[in-house]
């Protein structure tokens, strides 16, 4: 990897793979592994759909809030690590110049077609899966400011790890 920013982190589309792919990645990178969301619910004390129910923005300032913690923690060190995000983390403009600015972004770009059998008439733990058409349009321009874009569908998680790790470590 090059100098810049220890931390790959990972976003994209509800479903597009984030998690999957991330921990593939930190396996084979030997890099410390964290979902965003898993981090949210464990700091909450809650499960994601119950948080919502307090409304999106409660959400929203529990994801901000973790990610800022996460890189305060882990700016303490230069260890290698893999982070993914929600869905929806890049749309927080605040969350958004944070990870511009502290991590190596990485893209998991996938076509709506994949994206849709894969979320299925909706999905439970997933609050803003039934809007997921509409917010599938309006995220992508912000999706595309990653520092690197890897096209996901038709591949193995495996394979898009290595196409991260070729791209990214000379
Ligand atoms: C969201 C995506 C979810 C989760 C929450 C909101 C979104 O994460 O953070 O339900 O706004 O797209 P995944 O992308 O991991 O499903």
């Amino acid at each position: 990897m090059d100098n810049g920013p220890s931390i790959i982190c990972l976003l994209g589309f509800m479903g597009c793979g984030k998690s999957t792919v991330g921990k593939e990645l930190a396996a084979l990178t030997g890099a410390e592994y964290t979902d965003l969301d898993e981090y949210v619910t464990a700091r909450e004390g809650r499960s994601i759909p119950d948080i919502f129910r307090d409304g999106e923005s409660a959400f929203r300032d529990a994801e901000l809030s973790a990610l800022k913690a996460y890189l305060s923690e882990e700016h303490a060190s230069r260890a290698r690590k893999v982070l993914s995000l929600g869905g929806g983390t890049p749309t927080i403009p605040a969350a958004r110049e944070l990870i511009l600015g502290h991590t190596c972004t990485v893209y998991l770009k996938c076509d709506w077609e994949t994206i849709s059998s894969r979320l299925g008439g909706g999905d439970a733990s997933r609050p803003l899966a039934s809007n997921a058409a509409r917010l599938y349009k309006e995220r992508l321009p912000i999706y595309e400011m990653a520092r690197l874009s890897v096209d996901v569908a038709g591949k193995t998680p495996r394979q898009v790890a290595e196409e991260i790790i070729a791209a990214l470590i000379p």
